[in-house]
């Protein structure tokens, strides 16, 4: 597309992370150093504009992606967005063996049996992981990936009303893998099992990857959104106190004790998310039984959850010190993740003091910038090996 070289942007990448609750972008650069992060931002996506994963008024979450490209001067750039959300499905599939081409002919009839949406209004695709070699076994394992269309349709369009240049939309699991693997030794390790627990505003997904490679990922309606609700009714407040006294007083107790040193409105908004952090506990267990059963891990006995630990990403990670609850309840290491500084990806350019309080949310937006940023690479390699 477009005659002429963007010379300007040749070497970035801009991930978009458009949430119900806020709109991240993550600029990266690839320098001689290796990956930068170059600009990071958020915005508070307009009212009711995306729901469910669909961005249902592309011209208002535009105007929003708008503002917040002048506040971070950005001028223009390739942008990676993603999709999540209680229709999109990612998971493995055992088929019958057969070749790739049969295998393109008939995923949208075989996808029927593990999407819940019209297949023939979903985007559909595939990748082969396994494939026995013929005469060994009847079925192969196939990664299926599959969204509505129209949530697709609708991350592009407010990216191009944005003026912006869209190069692909993900699925963000994906996304948020690609950001840990980047920059977490750990979960590279082989032997290594880690779940990712994004905690937005509508959603808390969980992402299970081992030895560095994508296992299973689920979507759990209870996040920040139904934390806001709880204090809301708790309390007797409007929204927007209910949010302000959970974003900025509230604290996450393990005993009644801690509740008792806190101000008062904030002891009943930590009573009031209690059955609800407890509940999305209960989900998480059940998706890392679910995991254990699939995997069969030999020593994933009572009590043992066959993870190595689990990495809290998302807005209402910062809840204070709900890593800690996570990892009391679950028995399990429960960490902040941290994909900026310390040997991650450099971040010299960018405000610091934003970095600290935001870099929980910007995981997907990380994860989603380095797509096209490796590709570039992968290009330039090609076009090297080429000349030789
Ligand atoms: N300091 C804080 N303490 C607790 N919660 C917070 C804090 N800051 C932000 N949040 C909550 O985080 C949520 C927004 O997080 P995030 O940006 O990850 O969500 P989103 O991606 O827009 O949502 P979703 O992916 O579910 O559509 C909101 O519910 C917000 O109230
Ligand atoms: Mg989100």
């Amino acid at each position: 597309m477009g005659l002429l070289p963007k010379l300007s942007t040749g070497n970035t990448s801009i991930g978009l992370d458009i949430g119900s609750s806020a709109i991240k972008l993550v600029q990266l650069q690839d320098t001689k150093n290796g990956v930068a992060l170059y600009k990071a931002g958020s915005a508070p996506t307009p009212r009711e504009s995306v729901k469910g994963g669909v961005v249902v008024d592309p011209l208002a979450v535009a105007k929003a992606i708008e503002s917040l490209l002048e506040a971070l001067q950005v001028e223009s750039g390739t942008v990676t967005a993603g999709v999540a959300g209680p229709t999109v499905v990612v998971r493995e599939v055992p088929l019958p063996v057969m070749s790739d081409r049969q295998l393109r002919k008939s995923i949208q009839w075989e996808a029927r049996n593990y999407i819940s949406f019209p297949v023939e209004d979903s985007i559909v695709e595939f990748e082969v992981l396994e494939r026995p070699p013929a005469g060994e076994a009847s079925q192969m394992r196939v990664m299926l990936v599959a969204a509505p269309r129209d949530m697709v349709d609708s991350q592009v369009e407010a990216v191009e009303l944005a003026g912006l240049d869209p190069a692909a939309v993900e699925i963000q699991p994906f996304a948020m893998m690609r950001g840990i693997l980047a920059t977490d030794g750990m979960a590279t390790e082989e032997g290594d099992t880690t779940a990712v627990l994004g905690i937005g505003a509508a959603y808390t997904d969980i992402t299970i990857m081992k030895d560095g490679m994508f296992v299973l990922s689920r979507m759990i309606p209870i996040a920040g959104d139904a934390f806001t609700e709880a204090i809301k009714n708790a309390l007797d407040v409007d929204t927007e106190e209910a949010t302000q006294l959970k974003e900025t007083a509230m604290q996450v107790v393990s005993s009644e004790e801690e509740r008792a040193t806190l101000d008062p409105a904030a002891q009943q908004a930590s009573r009031a998310i209690e059955p609800l952090l407890d509940e999305l506990i209960r989900e998480v267990r059940r998706s890392l039984a679910y995991h254990d059963y699939q995997q069969q891990a030999p020593d994933a006995g009572a009590g043992d959850l066959g993870v190595s630990r689990i990495l809290l990403a998302g807005g209402s990670a910062k809840l204070p010190r709900v890593h800690e609850y996570f990892q009391a309840q679950l028995g399990v290491p429960v960490e902040i993740v941290s994909v900026f500084g310390n040997g991650h990806l450099q971040a010299q350019g960018v405000n610091q003091e934003y970095l600290r309080s935001h870099a929980p949310t910007l995981l997907v937006g990380a994860g989603l910038a380095l797509r096209e940023l490796r590709s570039a690479k992968q290009r330039r390699g090609e076009v090297a090996e080429k000349a030789q």
